[in-house]
């Protein structure tokens, strides 16, 4: 754990706003983040965790065109729920916005421009695929058609994927369109690109520079990309997003970035936003140009790109490093992500998430039913942090009930009942013996080995370790059987109190994964005031324009990474149950609810 304190950037991934957030996506961009925060807080470190919902492009006009409403609704509705399912698992955003504010175009377009200024943005003529009946460009991976290479009947506009090679989508023979299966027309059309191949030196420099600190799958793959870097096309022929800020183009109707392109800088543009709501417009300089400042995005894998390569390049670009030179924006140069943290893909029962066929379970219907730490508990003890992984309601209910209920849950209930019911209050310890020591010593240096291995983003280990205290602890208290030594009461204080202070490490160490719970346990123990801080819905608005919901937060709480003595005398009340048990059945109505489970 590093002494100074140091500015920590957040960076979880943004949602479309097209629908409720299921599970599979909340175990990759959202959970691990927080759990990263509040750790990173705790351990004395200024976080700035900022995000938003992502607005634009063809993922939001697909629903919209499917509820026949115009994107700007679909975003509005959506942008509000996501935020009601971010705030019921206790995302501790700094700020949680909207890719659809003023600021956000603002400073897109501020982005833009010193891309464009130093020269890496240039304008090119292609032939481009449209919907003969809405006039609007076809996305290359919503065309289908068979493969030239390989003669594959289903290969997407953008890649095959039976034989993995990058299609263009003129290529496909017999092209259909994935939305409404017409034929797409191929016209010319102009777009902007970014020049990609102006960073290979640059972002080869700072992708090696990685070797063994970044997940090796992420990392791997990065670097992979550096083979074969092409000019991207940055805009779009759509009536729905960020406007091109050149003269000539800003007023185009049908040209607008790409969702990509604009997306990636929203998290930039949130510390600029919540800068400016803290009163301080200046104070998000300390996450993006301090050199000592580490930033860290998370996400799932199928966003590596964007954010290995694509946002760094934007970044050196603006910043004037790059093939090509240039100077710095007017913003000044901006730090590049310190590491991107991605997490392969959950699977539900044995099949992918799928909305349409009813394989899935909202985050909103999960927390009705169960508690919220339970569901983070089991993303970080088996969430996808490695490899694809399944979930399963009888593994939910297994860890649910073994390790949340039989061991920490346990602990805390017996220690607090038994020092409640003998003393009505913590106690005095007599003198110490090898096993309270031992045990005391075990729980102060898993602080260190919690607090490493959150540092890198291995939950699973960094749970493992917290849980283990948790065992040792109950084993010591079964060994020791204060229920046994009504003759010795001096004794029994001693171990009541060394299992109450390990308690309280626990419910430290725990506090970045079980927050909900964390803070039950500070109360339980006769802490005051907020241990572990909550997000709050917020709606805000800029300079007279409509409100809109935001998630925020204050997180200078009490809760620090590190050991305290409990302090004897403190009053204890019987304990109420931690965690919820669950019953054999609620595996079969789960799955009765998957259709075709
Ligand atoms: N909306 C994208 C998705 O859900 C993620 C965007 S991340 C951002 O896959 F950085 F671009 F915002
Ligand atoms: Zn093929």
């Amino acid at each position: 754990m590093s002494s100074s304190s140091r500015h920590i950037l957040t960076a979880p991934a943004w949602p479309y706003a097209n629908g409720p957030r299921h599970i599979g996506h909340v175990s990759g961009f959202a959970l691990p983040a927080d759990m990263f925060s509040r750790y990173q807080r705790m351990a004395g470190n200024k976080v700035l965790m900022v995000s938003g919902t992502d607005e634009h492009g063809t993922p939001i006009q697909v629903q919209a065109d499917k509820e026949g409403v115009s994107p700007r609704e679909i975003a509005d509705r959506y942008s509000t729920v996501i935020a009601e399912d971010l705030h019921g698992l206790g995302m501790s955003y700094d700020l949680f916005t909207r890719t659809s504010t003023v600021n956000h175009y603002a400073v897109v377009q501020e982005i833009f421009k010193g891309l464009f200024d130093n020269g890496y943005i240039f304008p090119t003529k292609t032939m481009g695929a449209i919907s003969p009946s809405t006039g609007r460009t076809l996305p290359d991976r919503y065309i289908e058609g068979t493969c030239p290479i390989c003669g594959y009947d289903g290969a997407r506009g953008d890649q095959c994927d039976n034989c993995g090679n990058q299609l263009d989508p003129i290529e496909l023979i017999n092209p259909v369109s994935r939305i409404n299966g017409e034929k797409p027309k191929f016209v010319e059309t102009e777009h902007f690109m970014l020049d990609l191949p102006a960073f290979t030196d640059v972002l080869g420099e700072y992708l090696r520079g990685k070797q063994g600190q970044w997940r090796p799958n992420v990392l791997k793959f990065s670097l992979n990309l550096l083979d074969d870097l092409q000019p991207r096309a940055i805009s779009r022929d759509l009536d729905w997003g960020v406007p091109i800020p050149l003269d000539g183009w800003r007023d185009n109707p049908n040209k607008k970035l790409y969702v990509w392109f604009d997306a990636v800088v929203g998290y930039f543009s949130a510390s600029v936003e919540w800068a400016r709501r803290q009163g301080d417009p200046d104070l998000w300089r300390g996450w993006w140009q301090d050199p000592d400042a580490l930033s860290y995005y998370f996400m799932g894998k199928d966003n590596i790109v964007f954010h290995s390569e694509i946002w760094p390049a934007m970044l050196y670009g603006y910043s004037g490093q790059g093939d090509k030179g240039g100077t710095p924006g007017s913003l000044g140069a901006l730090n590049v992500p310190t590491e991107v943290v991605s997490s392969e893909f959950l699977t539900m029962e044995g099949k992918k998430f799928s909305s349409s066929r009813q394989i899935v379970i909202y985050v909103k219907d999960f927390i009705e039913r169960y508690d919220v730490d339970a569901l983070r508990y089991y993303v970080a003890v088996a969430g996808p942090e490695n490899q694809d992984t399944d979930f399963t309601w009888s593994e939910f209910r297994r860890r649910n009930n073994d390790e949340l209920v039989a061991a920490w849950g346990n602990l805390v209930n017996r220690s607090v009942n038994m020092a409640a019911k003998n003393y009505g209050a913590i106690p005095e310890p007599g003198e110490l013996n090898d096993a309270d020591r031992a045990l005391m010593e075990r729980s102060r240096n898993a602080f260190a080995a919690v607090g490493a291995e959150l540092e890198r983003s291995r939950f699973k280990n960094a749970i493992t370790e917290a849980l283990d205290v948790v065992r040792d602890a109950n084993k010591y208290l079964s060994d020791q059987a204060p229920w046994k030594l009504k003759d010795d009461p001096a004794r029994v204080q001693s171990i009541l109190h060394t299992a109450l202070q390990v308690v309280d490490d626990a419910k430290t160490l725990l506090t970045p994964f079980l927050p909900n719970s964390s803070q039950k346990v500070h109360e339980m123990l006769g802490g005051e005031g907020v241990w572990s801080g909550m997000p709050e819905l917020r709606d805000v608005s800029e300079d007279g324009g409509p409100d809109y919901r935001v998630l925020t937060g204050d997180y200078d709480v009490e809760a620090r990474w590190e050991s305290r003595p409990v302090r004897p005398g403190v009053p204890l009340a019987k304990p109420t149950p931690l965690f919820k048990k669950l019953d054999e059945s609620m595996v079969d109505e789960e799955l009765a609810r998957l259709e075709g489970a």
